[in-house]
């Protein structure tokens, strides 16, 4: 499935030749997402030797495929942190997100980026969801964002909403070609296919291994969405969240305003330029990655949701993306404790990475070159409250319960020989006892050890993606084996 974004805008990478063995550097960030080229061009920009390792190609997991909404107004996140956290933690969030938007957009302003200022609304239907808002509003209020109640919205069911008036939203894939040519002018280097796979901290310094070579540097950033080598266990107090997004062509007039629905199941929509006229991108359906029965299920019911509120509305793009949302729903931004300060992380953005991947470039770089931040030392700084340890516990206690389950289940059921039907896929027990998957897509049917190369979880067939995913964290594999994101860094053995 492919986002509008890569449908309407190309990025192309010079190809790099030759190796990276013994290249040295100041800085080396594992992802070209938003976090990794945000963080890239504010420190070559000060002068650091930067090398971007990307495992795929630039914007391929989350930042290629966001609803790219970049708002103060964030659904219902604000209360959320608020139940976690204090006020101080919560004025330090929203100060990351203003540093964050208002970076972007003068960035986007200098390199004329096109993007659309627009108002932004949190909208609810139901009682639950007016409760949500409620909290919201007030959450709001101690943090100093201006939200104000409106009963008019252009959506075509009565809603009540929180209105955040001249919020912003942009094509992602054109923020990051900006980025990399920006990052280009200041002598940095980005290699795509070039995965991290080891890193050993060492004398001051840190020797990245990745599928294209051995690199030296003072530091090692891993802006890759689920912290790869985290011997810290953050993977394990985040929760791997996926959702579904559609574009449709609707006769009419469309809402102008971005909106996100307080209530479940999430309904979010904005607009996206195509030529002359306007798209409307429906997105939400968001679940644990690897826990539902059926991915393609979710984006049909987006698709009939869309047509049934936008009579005539005609689909265009459907596709699907994942990120991470940390127990006290503040991200970790920092370095990782085991490292002697030389290896960073920044994830937990709970789908708003847009303002968070760039507040965190901000925070990285003011600590990389010997400065700092009032807002991102107090967030670093942070202590887990009882709220956060029991929310860190819960998702735990589900993944210990997926394990089990899952590994009973695959040695249940033998697999036996016949292939699944086109863009199906089956787990059971293999000739050897161990799960294995088989799958066929686009008329190949191939086999794989369905155990996660990260800690052993069962996979889960995808059908909407075409992808093994795990349960456990997040790791997910193409239907060949290969690795597409994720905590894990090794691909499927085959069988
Ligand atoms: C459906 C959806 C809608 C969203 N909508 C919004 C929105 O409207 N507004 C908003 O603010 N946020 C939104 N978000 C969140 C936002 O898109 C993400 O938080 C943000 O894009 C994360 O950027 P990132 O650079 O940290 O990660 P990514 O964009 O995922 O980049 C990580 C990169 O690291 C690479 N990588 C991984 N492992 C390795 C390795 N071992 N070696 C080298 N490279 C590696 C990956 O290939 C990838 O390119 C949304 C998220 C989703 C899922
Ligand atoms: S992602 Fe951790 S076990 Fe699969």
């Amino acid at each position: 499935m492919e986002s509008v974004w890569f449908s309407t805008h190309t990025i192309n990478v010079p190809p790099f030749v030759g190796s990276l063995d013994g290249s040295g550097h100041d800085t080396i960030i594992a992802g070209a997402g938003l976090t990794g080229l945000a963080t890239a061009v504010l420190l070559a920009r000060s002068g650091q030797r930067v090398l971007v390792l990307e495992a795929r190609n630039v914007g391929a997991v989350a930042t290629g495929n966001t609803t790219g909404k970049l708002s103060l107004l964030q659904g219902t996140v604000l209360s959320g942190i608020a139940s976690h956290q204090g006020d101080e933690v919560l004025r330090a969030y929203v100060d990351a997100q203003h540093a964050g938007q208002q970076w972007l957009m003068r960035f986007m302003e200098g390199q004329r980026v096109p993007y659309e200022r627009r108002d932004a609304y949190t909208f609810a239907t139901t009682e639950a969801g007016e409760k949500a808002l409620r909290a919201e509003a007030d959450a709001s209020a101690r943090a100093g964002v201006p939200v104000t109640w409106t009963g008019r919205t252009e959506l075509p069911f009565p809603a009540t909403a929180l209105l955040l008036p001249d919020q912003a939203q942009i094509h992602p894939l054109k923020v990051l070609d900006a980025l990399l040519d920006e990052l280009h002018r200041h002598g940095g280097t980005l290699v795509e296919g070039a995965r991290v796979t080891g890193v050993d901290v060492r004398d001051g310094s840190v020797e990245v291994t990745s599928s294209r070579g051995t690199a030296r540097a003072g530091h090692l950033v891993l802006a890759t969405g689920a912290p790869i080598f985290d011997r810290g266990g953050h993977f394990a107090r985040l929760v791997p969240s996926r959702s579904y997004a559609t574009t449709h062509a609707v006769e009419g007039a469309i809402p102008q305003g971005m909106y996100l629905s307080a209530d479940d199941p999430s309904r979010s929509l904005r607009t996206v330029p195509d030529g002359d006229r306007e798209l409307l991108m429906v997105g939400g359906n968001g679940h644990v990655v690897g826990r539902e029965d059926s991915a393609a299920a979710l984006v049909e019911d987006l698709v009939s949701w869309t047509q049934a509120s936008f009579p005539g509305a005609q689909p265009l793009h459907a596709w699907s993306a994942q990120d991470y949302r940390s127990s006290d729903r503040v991200p970790f931004v920092g370095p990782l404790a085991w490292s002697e300060g030389r290896v960073h992380v920044a994830t937990g953005y709970n789908k708003w990475g847009m303002t968070n991947a760039v507040a965190s470039g901000l925070a990285l770089a003011a600590d990389l070159t010997g400065g700092s931040l009032p807002w991102a030392d107090t967030l670093c700084d942070r202590t887990p409250t009882v709220a956060g340890v029991v929310g860190a516990v819960a998702p735990n206690v589900g993944v210990a319960g997926e394990l089990v389950k899952d590994w009973v289940g695959a040695e249940l059921r033998a697999l036996g020989d016949a292939s699944p039907d086109e863009g199906e896929g089956v787990v059971g027990r293999g000739a050897d006892g161990l799960p294995e998957g088989v799958a066929t897509v686009g008329g190949r049917t191939c086999r794989v050890r369905a155990i996660c190369t990260h800690l052993g979880g069962v996979l889960h067939w995808n059908d909407a993606e075409k992808s093994w995913d795990c349960p456990l964290h997040g790791s997910r594999f193409s239907s060949t084996g290969e690795r597409l994101e994720g905590p894990a860094v090794d691909d499927l053995d085959g069988v």
